[in-house]
């Protein structure tokens, strides 16, 4: 195939404004930004990762766990294995951190170690804090407001999918979590759109649709809210979902599951989507919740391409913020 812009047969030159940066949400980059990740990660996609460039070669990255995952850590292993770097994984409860050293001290300790911090947080205001008097890029690898990581590789299987993103339209249904506010914004800066169907009390901030909106003006991009699953399906190319009951809403896991019943992706939910729309969930799953096991293991089932893409969105990001 020959090259072009937007497939390139190499990774790219690193976006400037992403060289020695942090990702806490993406909000805080451009449009032209998560465009030249996307390039890169779907090169890195179609490249034997045994012919990927060194692009890590010495570089130390911390990701530390303060929550459980399985995906996020054995992707960001992996990638960075294979551009030639070394992740060093840390658990936070076995950290001085989790018997109360501070964010701060900690950042002002890595920063002298390592190369960039991936974190695995709860509360948003703690990576927040953590970029603040970290020197190196620090990384959100999910707190309970965003989970860019993910969106980005969303937003690649996408594009694998269906080629160009801008006018696509994707129908998140169910909770409205750090997942949902993290697609619109991506999807915001990549021209989708993107209808989220949440029951009432579970919508995404509406500060963040607002921007999504704001930013879409720019890309052609929009975001709404809507509380019926059917009519955010209609014409959708994606239907997408995660789990009721994320990390730290275990307390509430009755009222959430009687709540969000209504928003089971089903086969009924999937053939009112486009003929050719695709099933997304950033996995774990909970068959017979959020998502039926037939949907889940079906046809139109892309979440293990979604998951196995984490693996070339991330190494992108990193080479981006680090060659
Ligand atoms: N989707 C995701 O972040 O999975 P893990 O919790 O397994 O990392
Ligand atoms: N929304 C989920 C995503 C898990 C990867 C959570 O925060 O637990």
């Amino acid at each position: 195939m020959t090259a072009s812009p937007d497939r390139p047969d190499t990774f790219g030159t690193p976006y400037p404004g992403l060289a020695g940066a942090s990702v806490l949400s993406l909000m805080e980059h451009p449009p032209e930004a998560v465009a030249a990740l996307l390039t890169s990660a779907e090169w890195l996609a179609r490249t034997p990762r045994a012919a990927w460039p060194r692009l890590l070669e010495a570089k130390m990255i911390a990701l530390i766990f303060e929550r459980p995952s399985t995906r996020t850590r054995v992707s960001f292993e992996v990638g960075i294995t294979h551009l030639g770097g070394h992740a060093l994984v840390l658990a936070g409860r076995d950290m001085q951190m989790g018997r109360g050293e501070t964010i701060e001290d900690t950042a002002k300790v890595l920063s002298r170690m390592v190369d960039a911090i991936v974190l695995r947080t709860g509360p948003h205001e703690t990576l927040e804090e953590l970029d603040r008097h970290a020197s190196v890029p620090v990384i959100n690898s999910l707190s309970y407001a965003h989970h860019p990581c993910q969106a980005l590789a969303d937003a690649l299987t996408l594009r694998q999918r269906f080629g160009a993103l801008d006018g696509l339209r994707v129908a998140y249904v169910g909770d409205g979590n750090n997942c949902c506010a993290s697609l619109m914004i991506v999807g915001a800066l990549t021209g989708m759109e993107v209808v989220a169907a949440c029951p009432a009390g579970y919508t995404p901030d509406p500060e963040i649709v607002a921007w999504c909106n704001a930013t879409g003006a720019g890309t052609g991009g929009s975001a709404w809210v809507t509380d019926d699953p059917a009519a955010a399906a209609a014409g959708a190319r994606a239907i997408y979902t995660d789990t009721w009951i994320s990390m730290g809403d275990e307390d509430d896991a009755d009222r959430r599951r009687r709540d969000l019943g209504p928003y089971r992706v089903d086969d009924a939910l999937v053939a009112a989507a486009a003929a050719d729309a695709v099933v997304l969930h950033c996995l774990p799953a909970h068959h017979g919740e959020e998502i039926t096991y037939e949907v889940l293991h079906g046809p139109r089932s892309a979440v293990w391409d979604q998951a196995e893409n984490r693996i070339y969105a991330q190494a992108a990001l990193l080479g981006h913020l680090l060659a």
